[in-house]
């Protein structure tokens, strides 16, 4: 090595220490005499001090020095002199005293400060991610991720699960989104699909007899990327033979709450974790990945609003639509430009408007409000009577403020969801250092796609009905409940899975439901109806995003920040510029002629 220690390690223990270091120079101070640099690694800062006069050469050397400068000293460690210790830096008590420099290789200025945190334009960070991650904050993200995948195989080793790899060209696995495909040489005019997920393989791994499975899987969907999405991701994919739901959600709980008492100790877990059905979620948030954290539940307005003289709420009541609303606590003075923002807000969701309701001023019941403290664009459509039977649905108090929305059930929950999510941040209602993990269960297997008029599974066509729902299958399919569960932190979803099918003739029935033909059946999932027929265990699993896993951990906004090298918005590299064009021969040997775009 040629180093010694690293930078961050160093600390008062090691004074009268002599130690060679090598890293880059985060800082360079020149005080006319002495010069000190701040030397980082991967570990931390630790100042380095050239003195003019005990190191004339090494002083000449630190001269040339600049940021991001690679550079090797040796020296003794000393405590720094009394009054300049630096009680933000954790080597702030000491310093290196260097009588020996080198400089290893020179740097180019950077295209942003590696050394501040400041806010950059992302696609330059993206460009130069390599820079990037020499950030503290990125270093941080890198290691914390490493550390939770670490504690995952270590918990499941210890449970008795085994990892194993599957591959990565397949044939398609459907999860819902589109696939990337692989032109293959050796088959003219074939692909290979990249996998959705491991899916039928951990499955296959069950007909194999291996009983506890898990991978830190690489999956690729060709879907819009978002924030807490990419085409590319990593899920810790698990799966278990002879279990029933609720050893999965057993397992995933103790994973859980073991990882954050692990990797974040400092921070709040509530438990044991709740639970919420999917239609319960629904109700009270318009979300099946509700944050926990704070209240400002949904209400049902809608037998209140067929009351009133309001066209808009009347229409929306008639059409088969509902009414619904949120209260918001203290906000009753809101601005008409903090109003007009959270009106384009659920109009950019679909809804044609939000009513804003404005409850006077001061705190205590509604019981005394009069209609001339009520503040709405719409009040006169409505008597005290009815506005204060709104309220006091919505639980309100004098001061707050009704969001309301009406129009299209699915609307109206979105548009409350993403209000509610809105006014939480507004009023940092959610604290950050709390995780409030929840199980979603009881989701209906299918639902209706609108348009195709077809049955789709909720989650994906291998989890199974519950026992007792199966005879429904050919009756009453939207009544049939699944055997899915989702896991839901601080409103993100952070994992699903399910009891699966493992008979071959349950698993052609549901194909045929779901409006596949004998033949598509045959060739798409002929591989795994065969398994099944070779004593297939019962079986089920789950699949968590690790991506998502540590951005939540990490305190990160998107799971960009705890990828080494993310796609951007637009599914693109930047750091390689891919996708990029390929040569007439690479597209020849693949079978490929491009097609002028029209
Ligand atoms: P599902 O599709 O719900 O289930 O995915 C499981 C978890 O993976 C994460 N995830 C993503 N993370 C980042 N970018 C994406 N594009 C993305 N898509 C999904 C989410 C999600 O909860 N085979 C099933 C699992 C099973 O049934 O066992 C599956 O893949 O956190």
């Amino acid at each position: 090595m040629l180093k010694t220690h690293s930078c961050g390690d160093l600390s008062k223990k090691d004074v009268g220490a002599e130690v060679t270091l090598a890293g880059w120079v985060d800082r360079r101070r020149d005080h006319g005499g002495l010069i000190f640099i701040d030397l980082r690694d991967r570990e931390g800062l630790v100042q380095a001090v050239f003195n003019p006069d005990s190191s004339p050469d090494c002083h000449e050397i630190a001269s040339r020095m600049r940021s991001e400068y690679v550079i090797k000293v040796s020296g003794e460690v000393a405590l720094r002199p009394k009054g300049t210790e630096n009680p933000k830096l954790p080597t702030g008590d000491i310093e290196v005293i260097v009588h020996s420099a080198e400089i290893l290789n020179t740097s180019k200025t950077p295209p942003f400060y590696i050394n501040e945190e400041v806010e950059l334009e992302e696609s330059l960070r993206l460009k130069y991610r390599y820079l990037d991650l020499r950030r503290a904050r990125m270093r941080k993200n890198l290691l914390l991720r490493h550390r939770v995948i670490k504690f995952i195989r270590d918990f499941l080793d210890d449970k008795g699960f085994i990892e194993v790899e599957t591959p990565i060209l397949i044939k398609s696995t459907p999860e819902g989104a589109r696939d990337y495909l692989v032109p293959s040489r050796v088959h003219a005019g074939k692909f290979y699909a990249l996998p959705q997920s491991p899916q039928q393989l951990k499955q296959l791994l069950m007909v194999a007899g291996v009983e506890k499975y898990f991978q830190i899987a690489r999956c690729f969907r060709d879907e819009d990327t978002r924030a807490d999405r990419q085409p590319e991701f990593t899920q810790l994919d698990l799966e278990m033979s002879f279990v029933e739901e609720e050893d999965i959600l057993g397992l995933m709980e103790e994973l859980f709450t073991a990882m954050v008492e692990t990797v974040r100790p400092e921070s709040k877990i509530i438990k044991p974790f709740s639970r919420l059905s999917y239609a319960e979620a629904m109700e009270r948030y318009g979300t099946d990945k509700p944050d926990l954290r704070f209240g400002l539940e949904l209400k049902d307005l809608t037998d209140i609003a067929a009351q009133t003289e309001f066209a808009i709420f009347r229409s929306a009541i008639d059409q088969g639509g509902k009414v619904r609303g949120i209260c918001i606590p203290g906000c009753g003075g809101y601005s008409r430009r903090q109003l007009d923002e959270l009106n384009k807000l659920v109009q950019g969701l679909g809804a044609g408007g939000l009513v804003t309701i404005a409850l006077g001023a001061g705190g205590g019941k509604l019981d005394a409000l009069t209609i001339e403290e009520v503040k709405s664009v719409v009040a006169k459509f409505f008597t005290i009577d009815q506005v204060k039977q709104m309220g006091q649905r919505l639980e309100a108090e004098k001061g707050d403020l009704l969001l309301i929305v009406a129009g299209k059930p699915e609307i109206v929950d979105i548009c409350l969801s993403e209000l509610r999510q809105e006014m939480a941040k507004r009023l940092e209602l959610a604290d950050p250092n709390t995780f409030a993990f929840s199980f979603i269960i009881d989701f209906p297997l299918l639902s209706k796609n609108e348009e195709t008029g077809l049955w789709e599974p909720m989650h994906h066509p291998f989890t199974a009905p519950r026992e007792e729902d199966i005879p429904l299958l050919d009756s009453a399919p939207e009544k049939v409940r699944g055997r899915h569960y989702d896991l839901v932190c601080n409103g993100y979803e952070i994992a699903g899975g399910s009891i699966r099918i493992h008979t071959s003739g349950l698993q052609r029935k549901l194909f045929k439901l779901l409006g596949y033909s004998d033949e598509q059946v045959e060739e798409r999932f002929g591989h795994l109806l065969k398994a099944f027929d070779y004593g297939a265990p019962p079986h089920g699993g789950i699949a968590a995003g690790i991506d998502r896993v540590v951005m939540l951990l990490a305190g990160e906004e998107t799971i960009r920040e705890v990828i080494a090298f993310p796609k951007n918005q637009n599914a693109a590299d930047l750091t390689f510029d891919a996708p990029s064009p390929v040569s007439e021969e690479q597209l020849a040997e693949l079978h490929l002629r491009l097609r002028e775009e029209r």
